[in-house]
């Protein structure tokens, strides 16, 4: 079992030295919470694998402390990359690059590129800094749940995810509820036209705005080059409760739902947020305090399909497929 660290113990030197160690520290992102390893330590980032019992063909992003660290572990950048980051980094924007040869196969499942991201929470930033300033270079960091389930965005969630299968020397870090809630955009930007692989709180409109190009959206059953990656099969974010969508909630059953939706009798309300943003803060947390509940079906009204609505539906498709 590992130790829960509370967000007041500052200055996250000793997690840093445990993550140089070896040993697996779960941090707070302001997207969801990460279990985080160091990314160039394998026998540490396979127990990233074991634990989350993560198949090994599906890749790990790496979190840095700094933009400049994209230089380490990429190569064949593309110019419109560093617009990209000017505005967009620190924040919920995973890049996928080429690979430099720094970057093992063993967080790349072998394939030639890797998944950046430079996180803006101050708990996974201090920590960042801190690990390099130990000379590490890069930290993975998959979303802190047992693979196709619901990712964490809370400490106690990591902890009821992850709890029994970390040893005394890993870290929990607790940095409070995350602000977004959802994980964050990735945009493959491996090729000369950037690809949206995962809708997010950055939205396609956003990124098209700044660099006044277009973007394709990755299609998969398209016949493009195969790419694995998890958050790309078909079921996905998954809680125990069978998630239903759209449809009359009957009673005995759990609902999330905008707060303008009155709770119909004998069911159980799990979330009402008033807006789209509230809505992503609290689902999966919602959708875990029905499994809480031992509720067997969750109903769920979507959002519109527009700004963060749109990653919102995707993860509700997957989760009630
Ligand atoms: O918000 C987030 O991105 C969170 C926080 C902790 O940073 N992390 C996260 O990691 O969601 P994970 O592993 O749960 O989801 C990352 C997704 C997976 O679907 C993975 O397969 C994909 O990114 N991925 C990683 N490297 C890739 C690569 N080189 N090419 C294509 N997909 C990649
Ligand atoms: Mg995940």
């Amino acid at each position: 079992m590992a130790s829960l660290i509370s967000n007041n113990e500052g200055l996250l030197i000793q997690p840093a030295i445990q993550l140089r160690k070896g040993y697996l520290v779960a941090f707070p992102t302001e997207t969801v919470y990460g279990l985080g390893a160091d990314a160039s330590n394998e026998s540490a980032v396979i127990r990233v694998y074991e634990i989350k019992r993560r198949p090994k063909s599906h890749p790990l992003i790496v979190h840095i402390a700094e933009k400049e660290k994209i230089i380490y572990w990429t190569k064949k950048i593309p110019d419109y990359v560093f617009s990209l980051i000017e505005y967009f980094w620190p924040g919920p924007l995973t890049l996928i690059l080429n690979k430099s040869r720094k970057a093992g196969d063993f967080i790349t499942s072998g394939q030639d590129t890797i998944a950046l991201r430079m996180p803006q929470h101050p708990i996974s930033q201090t920590l960042l800094l801190n690990f390099q300033s130990l000379g590490g270079h890069g930290i993975v960091g998959p979303s802190a749940n047992k693979f196709g389930r619901v990712s964490p965005t809370t400490a106690n969630a990591v902890l009821a995810e992850l709890g029994d299968s970390l040893s005394v020397n890993d870290l929990i870090l607790d940095g409070g509820p995350c602000s977004i809630g959802i994980e964050s955009t990735i945009l493959n930007c491996s090729e000369e036209t950037p690809v949206l692989m995962r809708p997010g709180a950055i939205t396609r409109e956003m990124l098209i705005e700044k660099l006044d190009r277009d973007i394709d959206i990755y299609d998969s059953e398209g016949t493009g080059k195969p790419v694995r990656f998890s958050g790309n099969l078909k079921h996905h974010y998954k809680p125990n409760a069978q998630v239903i969508l759209n449809e009359q909630p009957v009673p005995g059953a759990g609902l999330i739902a905008l707060s303008n939706y009155t709770t119909p009798k004998g069911v159980i309300r799990l979330a009402a947020p008033h807006d789209e943003f509230e809505f992503a803060k609290m689902l999966y947390h919602a959708l875990r305090l029905g499994d809480e509940k031992k509720i067997d079906k969750i109903y769920v009204f979507e959002p519109e399909n527009n700004g963060i609505g749109i990653a919102l539906r995707d993860r509700l498709k997957k989760a009630s497929s």
